[in-house]
């Protein structure tokens, strides 16, 4: 099998590359990434080498280059992964996630089309979505696979607007695909400008930990690896056509998920307890903040039998411990530097 993964040098893509590449030697796995400032290679340094690996530097927003890829490399199945990802950058210039998020998905929904007309029925287009989609729950119940979309912020807007898309051509052109709509993941190689990682990275730092609005905000954590392992189900095992909500149980509100990164950093750190918690500072809501998130996994539990390997307190101390045996990593992204590494090492 030739396999497609995008966005691959991202950090959930970067688990799923590293999965396929080390679980399938059979399998040839070719990660497409534009390397924007959330790809880094050195996320996969250990496997780079590895002989069914192929890096692809490129932009899903190129159409040419995708049909070129397809055309040159024959690929059985793609899993989707590539886009532009963080809800505050969504805020300050929606426009690039419309380009990303929904051309570049119909450009690679094009090529599957075009290129796999023959023999459609044996391929895959599997895209990584999220729940984000489905807008904001208020104080109870669950997003499930039925749940309307209403999305609020442009990030959502152009998930929702490509998961659409999906669907529309299994609809229309009977390409036989699966979405999955995963919670918040967290773990290594997160990029610090989202909540976990960033905190961490200022607690380091000693910078003050920046809470939006009243920190009441609830989101659903599941650990990067475990979202990596059912994304390798679905692929394998799910069924064409369908969605699957893929999600820990594991709901907490913002501050109380602070709090909780506080107590582990000051243990790790050596400080007395309290420490880090006074970095905490409230700041300006984010506009069109949802208030919460939270997936029923039911279904790729009972179909597929798949649910999270970690508690979020093993997986959140299993992180703490990656990003400070990994300072150099840290700096690295923080600086910049990172995106001097496909010079390096591919030029
Ligand atoms: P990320 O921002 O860390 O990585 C995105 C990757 O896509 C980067 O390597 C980037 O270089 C690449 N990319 C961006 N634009 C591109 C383009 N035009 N062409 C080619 N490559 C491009 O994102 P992530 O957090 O790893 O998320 C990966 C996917 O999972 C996304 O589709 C996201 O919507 C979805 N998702 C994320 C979460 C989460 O909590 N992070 C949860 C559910 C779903
Ligand atoms: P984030 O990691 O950006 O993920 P998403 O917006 O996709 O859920 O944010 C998680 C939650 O943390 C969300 O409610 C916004 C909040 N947040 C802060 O309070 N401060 C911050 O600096 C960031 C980045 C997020």
């Amino acid at each position: 099998m030739n396999i497609l993964i995008t966005g691959g040098a991202g950090f959930i893509g970067s688990h799923v590359v590293r999965r396929f590449v080390t679980t399938y030697p059979n399998y040839h796995i070719y990660n497409l990434d534009a390397l924007t400032y959330a790809g880094n290679l050195e996320n996969l340094k250990d496997i780079e080498k590895a002989s069914n690996y192929k890096f692809l530097k490129g932009d899903i927003v190129d159409e040419a280059f995708i049909f070129e890829i397809f055309k040159e490399y024959r690929f059985d199945g793609v899993i989707h992964l590539a886009a532009e990802s963080h809800v505050d950058r969504s805020i300050k210039d929606p426009l690039a996630f419309v380009k990303t998020n929904v051309i570049g998905t119909v450009n690679l929904l094009n090529a599957a089309k075009e290129f796999w007309k023959d023999d459609i029925e044996e391929k895959r287009f599997y895209h990584v979505s999220t729940d984000e989609v489905y807008g904001s729950l208020g104080q109870i119940g669950l997003f499930t696979e039925t749940t309307s979309y209403d999305p609020n912020s442009p990030y959502s807007a152009s998930k929702a607007s490509s998961d659409h898309f999906v669907r529309a051509y299994g609809e229309t052109y009977n390409l036989p695909y699966v979405i999955t709509n995963c919670s918040n993941n967290y773990g290594p190689n997160h990029f610090p400008e989202k909540l976990i990682p960033l905190f961490i990275n200022n607690i380091i730092e000693g910078k003050s930990l920046p809470v939006y609005g009243d920190g009441k905000y609830t989101r659903d954590w599941l650990f990067v690896e475990d979202h990596a392992t059912a994304i390798d189900l679905v692929f394998h095992k799910g069924n064409n056509h369908e969605t699957y909500n893929i999600g820990g149980f594991n709901e907490w509100q913002n501050i109380e998920l602070v709090q909780l990164l506080c107590q582990i950093m000051d243990g790790k750190l050596g400080k007395p307890a309290g420490f880090s918690e006074k970095l905490i500072e409230y700041v300006k809501d984010r506009p069109g903040h949802d208030l919460r998130y939270a997936i029923d996994a039911n279904k790729i539990n009972k179909e597929l039998g798949w649910k999270p390997s970690v508690t979020f307190e093993q997986g959140l101390e299993r992180t703490v411990d990656w990003f400070l045996q990994n300072k150099e990593w840290l700096s690295r992204v923080t600086s910049g530097e990172y995106q001097e590494y496909y010079n390096k090492m591919y030029s």
